[in-house]
């Protein structure tokens, strides 16, 4: 196995990991096989890829924070922090993915970690997270970090409350 430089961290995205995160995503696309498409446009021009997410971008309606998990010129993944919960309900405050190459080295655990620190710099006390009944994996994650499950959503998604104190 690749020996990471040091710890990964949540990072603001930035043109460093170009290489790491084009070729990581791109293994993801590969072997989730799901849509391509936007890895062109992507290495194309990828400081504009990452003006785009760089700061509080709004999506979904709520402000959002980007923010990917890096180590060196290594991108292992991206965790998206939501300011405020969706109007009608669904989602949660969290989400992740880990690319392919780097799965299942407790990266996720990890990153999900330090994302809950950064929700409680922004003054979520308590954050939700949603998972899918059938995400085993995801479900470990949230677990491993204090979720305290709470009944499923409308989405038929298992709810998940992780007190961001510590
Ligand atoms: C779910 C996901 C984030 C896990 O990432 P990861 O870095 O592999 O997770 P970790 O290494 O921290 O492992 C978490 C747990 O899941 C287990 N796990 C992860 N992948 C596994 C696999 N392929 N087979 C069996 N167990 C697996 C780990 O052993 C670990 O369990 P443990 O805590 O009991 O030891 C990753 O698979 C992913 O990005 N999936 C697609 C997107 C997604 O589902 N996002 C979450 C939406 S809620």
């Amino acid at each position: 196995m690749i020996e990471l430089p040091e710890p990964p961290r949540l990072t603001a995205p930035s043109t460093d990991v170009r290489v790491g995160y084009l070729v990581g995503e791109q293994a993801d696309v590969v072997a989730r096989g799901t849509d391509d498409a936007w890895l062109g446009p992507a290495s194309r021009d990828f400081a504009a890829f990452v003006a785009a997410r760089t700061g509080v971008v709004e999506r979904w309606g709520v402000p959002s924070t980007l923010l990917w998990f890096t180590s060196g010129p290594y991108y292992l993944g991206t965790l998206v922090l939501r300011h405020r919960l969706l109007e009608h309900g669904y989602g949660g405050h969290i989400g992740y993915h880990v690319v392919a190459p780097w799965r299942r080295q407790g990266h996720a655990t990890a990153m999900l970690a330090q994302g809950l620190q950064h929700a409680r710099d922004l003054g979520v006390d308590r954050a939700l997270l949603t998972v899918a009944p059938e995400n085993e994996w995801s479900r470990r994650v949230v677990l491993a970090n204090g979720g305290v499950p709470d009944g499923r959503n409308g989405e038929g998604e298992d709810r998940f409350w992780i007190g961001t104190a510590g």
